[in-house]
Protein backbone atom coordinates (compact mmCIF):
# COMPACT_ATOMS: atom_id res chain seq x y z
CA UNK A 1 0.00 0.00 0.00
CA UNK A 2 2.64 2.49 0.52
CA UNK A 3 3.67 2.61 -3.41
CA UNK A 4 0.33 2.65 -4.11
CA UNK A 5 0.38 5.64 -2.10
CA UNK A 6 3.66 7.48 -3.01
CA UNK A 7 2.33 6.21 -6.73
CA UNK A 8 -0.71 8.31 -6.27
CA UNK A 9 1.49 11.44 -4.57
CA UNK A 10 3.92 11.28 -7.74
CA UNK A 11 3.18 9.30 -10.39
CA UNK A 12 6.04 10.00 -12.31
CA UNK A 13 8.62 10.22 -9.60
CA UNK A 14 7.76 7.01 -8.30
CA UNK A 15 7.10 4.80 -11.61
CA UNK A 16 5.48 1.86 -10.04
CA UNK A 17 3.16 0.67 -7.54
CA UNK A 18 4.83 -2.05 -6.10
CA UNK A 19 8.73 -2.59 -5.33
CA UNK A 20 10.75 -4.85 -7.57
CA UNK A 21 11.11 -8.29 -7.15
CA UNK A 22 13.78 -10.30 -5.84
CA UNK A 23 14.43 -11.97 -9.48
CA UNK A 24 15.13 -8.59 -10.42
CA UNK A 25 16.88 -7.34 -7.60
CA UNK A 26 19.65 -10.55 -7.96
CA UNK A 27 20.17 -9.64 -11.92
CA UNK A 28 21.06 -5.88 -11.38
CA UNK A 29 23.34 -6.49 -8.81
CA UNK A 30 24.81 -9.61 -10.17
CA UNK A 31 28.02 -7.88 -10.71
CA UNK A 32 28.19 -5.99 -7.68
CA UNK A 33 32.29 -5.57 -7.58
CA UNK A 34 34.10 -7.33 -4.53
CA UNK A 35 37.32 -4.97 -4.50
CA UNK A 36 37.76 -2.99 -1.51
CA UNK A 37 38.36 -0.08 -3.14
CA UNK A 38 35.94 0.24 -5.30
CA UNK A 39 32.70 2.76 -5.13
CA UNK A 40 28.72 2.11 -5.76
CA UNK A 41 25.93 4.36 -5.89
CA UNK A 42 22.33 3.08 -6.04
CA UNK A 43 19.75 5.53 -7.31
CA UNK A 44 16.36 5.68 -6.17
CA UNK A 45 16.45 2.73 -3.57
CA UNK A 46 12.17 2.56 -2.96
CA UNK A 47 11.74 0.52 0.35
CA UNK A 48 15.50 -0.67 -0.25
CA UNK A 49 15.45 -4.44 -2.30
CA UNK A 50 18.38 -3.68 -4.62
CA UNK A 51 20.08 -1.57 -1.57
CA UNK A 52 19.93 -5.37 0.37
CA UNK A 53 21.42 -7.01 -2.46
CA UNK A 54 24.29 -4.42 -2.64
CA UNK A 55 25.19 -4.62 0.86
CA UNK A 56 25.06 -8.75 0.64
CA UNK A 57 27.43 -8.71 -2.36
CA UNK A 58 30.20 -5.86 -2.27
CA UNK A 59 32.96 -5.66 0.13
CA UNK A 60 32.52 -4.40 3.55
CA UNK A 61 35.59 -1.99 2.92
CA UNK A 62 34.19 -0.64 0.18
CA UNK A 63 32.19 2.87 -0.46
CA UNK A 64 28.38 2.58 -0.94
CA UNK A 65 25.47 5.24 -1.17
CA UNK A 66 22.29 5.74 -2.07
CA UNK A 67 20.97 8.73 -3.21
CA UNK A 68 16.91 8.85 -3.01
CA UNK A 69 14.60 11.71 -3.67
CA UNK A 70 11.47 10.66 -2.03
CA UNK A 71 11.83 11.60 2.01
CA UNK A 72 9.56 8.80 2.67
CA UNK A 73 11.42 6.27 0.78
CA UNK A 74 15.04 7.31 2.07
CA UNK A 75 13.17 6.54 5.42
CA UNK A 76 11.62 3.07 4.20
CA UNK A 77 15.57 2.04 2.95
CA UNK A 78 17.01 3.33 6.26
CA UNK A 79 14.89 1.28 8.27
CA UNK A 80 15.27 -1.69 6.04
CA UNK A 81 19.24 -1.32 5.64
CA UNK A 82 20.66 0.20 8.69
CA UNK A 83 23.88 -0.20 7.64
CA UNK A 84 23.43 1.37 4.43
CA UNK A 85 24.35 5.50 4.07
CA UNK A 86 21.39 7.41 2.35
CA UNK A 87 20.80 10.93 1.12
CA UNK A 88 17.05 12.41 0.21
CA UNK A 89 18.57 14.13 -2.74
CA UNK A 90 17.82 13.77 -6.51
CA UNK A 91 20.74 11.48 -8.89
CA UNK A 92 21.01 14.72 -10.40
CA UNK A 93 23.79 15.37 -7.82
CA UNK A 94 25.75 12.80 -7.79
CA UNK A 95 28.98 14.38 -8.43
CA UNK A 96 28.71 16.41 -5.22
CA UNK A 97 28.24 13.68 -2.86
CA UNK A 98 30.83 11.42 -4.58
CA UNK A 99 33.11 14.35 -3.76
CA UNK A 100 31.92 14.28 -0.05
CA UNK A 101 33.25 10.72 0.04
CA UNK A 102 36.54 12.14 -1.58
CA UNK A 103 35.59 10.49 -5.23
CA UNK A 104 35.45 11.62 -8.46
CA UNK A 105 35.02 8.76 -10.02
CA UNK A 106 32.78 5.65 -8.89
CA UNK A 107 32.88 1.83 -10.63
CA UNK A 108 28.89 0.98 -10.38
CA UNK A 109 26.07 2.86 -10.59
CA UNK A 110 22.55 0.56 -9.90
CA UNK A 111 19.84 2.46 -11.29
CA UNK A 112 16.27 1.95 -9.69
CA UNK A 113 14.73 4.92 -11.81
CA UNK A 114 11.89 5.07 -13.26
CA UNK A 115 13.24 6.36 -16.82
CA UNK A 116 10.34 6.06 -19.05
CA UNK A 117 8.22 8.25 -16.64
CA UNK A 118 10.53 10.71 -16.96
CA UNK A 119 10.93 13.98 -19.03
CA UNK A 120 13.40 14.13 -21.96
CA UNK A 121 15.35 16.63 -20.34
CA UNK A 122 15.41 14.88 -16.86
CA UNK A 123 16.61 11.35 -18.50
CA UNK A 124 19.51 13.73 -20.26
CA UNK A 125 20.12 15.61 -17.29
CA UNK A 126 20.57 12.67 -15.17
CA UNK A 127 22.65 10.55 -17.77
CA UNK A 128 25.13 12.99 -18.36
CA UNK A 129 25.73 13.33 -14.77
CA UNK A 130 25.83 9.28 -14.59
CA UNK A 131 28.10 9.31 -17.62
CA UNK A 132 30.55 12.35 -15.58
CA UNK A 133 30.56 10.45 -12.33
CA UNK A 134 31.70 6.89 -13.69
CA UNK A 135 35.34 5.44 -14.13
CA UNK A 136 36.58 4.76 -17.93
CA UNK A 137 35.74 0.81 -16.97
CA UNK A 138 32.59 2.11 -14.63
CA UNK A 139 29.44 0.11 -15.53
CA UNK A 140 25.80 1.32 -15.34
CA UNK A 141 22.99 -0.88 -14.64
CA UNK A 142 19.24 0.04 -15.08
CA UNK A 143 15.86 -1.76 -15.63
CA UNK A 144 13.41 -0.91 -17.64
CA UNK A 145 9.83 -2.64 -18.16
CA UNK A 146 8.81 -4.58 -21.05
CA UNK A 147 4.96 -2.82 -21.43
CA UNK A 148 6.50 0.36 -20.92
CA UNK A 149 8.77 -0.23 -24.36
CA UNK A 150 5.71 0.91 -26.35
CA UNK A 151 6.39 4.62 -24.90
CA UNK A 152 8.36 7.66 -26.42
CA UNK A 153 9.67 8.44 -23.85
CA UNK A 154 11.31 4.66 -23.50
CA UNK A 155 12.27 4.94 -27.12
CA UNK A 156 14.11 7.74 -26.28
CA UNK A 157 16.31 6.64 -23.10
CA UNK A 158 17.30 4.20 -25.33
CA UNK A 159 18.41 6.22 -27.76
CA UNK A 160 20.23 8.22 -25.33
CA UNK A 161 22.08 5.09 -22.91
CA UNK A 162 23.53 4.67 -26.81
CA UNK A 163 24.92 7.96 -27.05
CA UNK A 164 26.28 8.35 -23.68
CA UNK A 165 28.00 4.49 -23.59
CA UNK A 166 30.30 2.91 -25.39
CA UNK A 167 28.45 -0.71 -25.10
CA UNK A 168 24.80 -0.98 -23.69
CA UNK A 169 23.47 -4.60 -23.86
CA UNK A 170 19.70 -6.35 -22.58
CA UNK A 171 19.61 -9.16 -20.34
CA UNK A 172 16.81 -12.13 -20.35
CA UNK A 173 13.25 -10.42 -19.39
CA UNK A 174 12.29 -11.31 -15.94
CA UNK A 175 8.85 -12.37 -16.35
CA UNK A 176 8.36 -13.17 -12.37
CA UNK A 177 8.63 -9.22 -12.06
CA UNK A 178 5.71 -7.32 -11.87
CA UNK A 179 5.28 -5.86 -15.26
CA UNK A 180 8.12 -8.11 -16.62
CA UNK A 181 10.90 -6.25 -16.84
CA UNK A 182 14.84 -6.62 -17.92
CA UNK A 183 17.78 -5.07 -17.59
CA UNK A 184 20.57 -2.66 -19.37
CA UNK A 185 24.03 -3.12 -18.50
CA UNK A 186 25.99 -0.02 -19.80
CA UNK A 187 29.67 0.04 -20.51
CA UNK A 188 31.49 3.93 -20.46
C1 LIG B 1 10.19 2.48 -9.61
S1 LIG B 1 10.70 2.99 -7.98
C2 LIG B 1 11.92 1.71 -7.74
C3 LIG B 1 12.36 1.52 -6.33
C4 LIG B 1 13.24 0.31 -6.07
N1 LIG B 1 14.54 0.48 -6.66
C5 LIG B 1 12.59 -0.95 -6.62
O1 LIG B 1 13.05 -1.39 -7.70
O2 LIG B 1 11.68 -1.48 -6.00
C6 LIG B 1 11.65 4.46 -8.36
C7 LIG B 1 12.33 5.13 -7.18
O3 LIG B 1 13.16 6.18 -7.69
C8 LIG B 1 13.01 7.34 -6.85
N2 LIG B 1 13.39 8.53 -7.66
C9 LIG B 1 12.68 9.11 -8.65
N3 LIG B 1 13.36 10.13 -9.19
C10 LIG B 1 14.56 10.19 -8.55
C11 LIG B 1 15.71 11.01 -8.69
N4 LIG B 1 15.77 11.99 -9.59
N5 LIG B 1 16.77 10.78 -7.87
C12 LIG B 1 16.72 9.78 -6.93
N6 LIG B 1 15.65 8.99 -6.75
C13 LIG B 1 14.58 9.18 -7.56
C14 LIG B 1 11.54 7.29 -6.43
O4 LIG B 1 11.29 8.09 -5.29
C15 LIG B 1 11.36 5.78 -6.19
O5 LIG B 1 11.74 5.43 -4.89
Amino acid sequence: MDYLREFIKNPKRTGSVMESSQELAELITKNIPSDPSSCIVELGSGQGVFTEKILQKMNKEATFFVLEINPFFAKETATRCPDATIYTDSGVNLKHYLSQHNITHCDTIISGLPWASFKKNLQKELLTEIRGSMKKEGEFYAFAYLHGMLLPSAAHFRKLLDTHFSNVKKSKVIWKNIPPTFVYKCRA
